[in-house]
């Protein structure tokens, strides 16, 4: 069974992490999605909140199952038994940071391979924090984020 890991703050969760999990899907038997924790900066959504949330979203899709994690990506890779990290490339900018976090990763775990994958084109430019900015102001985010996170940041927002 191949296992992968698909980590990151999903804060919140947009339709270009989305298209980056349904082809994680198609591609291995199950995809743990690993919401960090500790984070230094404070979220907007809880851990609880964001598990919640991420969950609705992929609740039809049978090989997918959500986790939240404390401490390294690839103690939790470990302990969830996976193979492979999942993560998404947008644009050339995103290499630097990701390339060197894939080889840490390795020199950590040399048996876990990171693995990048790139989201449809039209998401190249979404991340949370724009999404978050937007919403803050009552753009219309509609096209980027699925109905429920829609609602919760219009809750946190109002
Ligand atoms: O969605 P993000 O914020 O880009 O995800 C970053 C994440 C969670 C993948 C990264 O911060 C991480 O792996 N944190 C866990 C701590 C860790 O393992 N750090 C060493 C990385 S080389």
């Amino acid at each position: 069974m191949k296992i992968v890991v698909y980590p990151g703050t999903f804060d919140p969760i947009t339709n270009g992490h989305l298209d980056i999990i349904y082809r994680a899907a198609s591609l291995f038997d199950k995809v743990i999605i690993g919401i960090l924790t500790n984070l230094t900066k404070k979220p907007l959504f809880t851990t609880e909140e964001r598990l919640e949330m991420i969950s609705q979203c992929v609740k039809d899709i049978k090989n997918i199952e959500v986790k939240s994690f404390n401490g390294l990506l690839v103690d939790f890779a470990k302990e969830m038994n996976a193979e492979a990290i999942i993560r998404g490339l947008r644009q050339v900018s995103d290499f630097e940071y990701e390339f060197q976090m894939a080889l840490m990763n390795r020199k950590l775990c040399e048996n876990i391979t990171t693995v990048f994958l790139m989201p449809n084109e039209k998401y190249t430019y979404l991340n949370s924090t724009l999404i978050k900015e937007l919403a803050r102001y009552n753009a219309d985010i509609s096209e980027f984020v699925p109905n429920n996170i829609l609602e919760e940041l219009k809750r946190k927002f109002l």
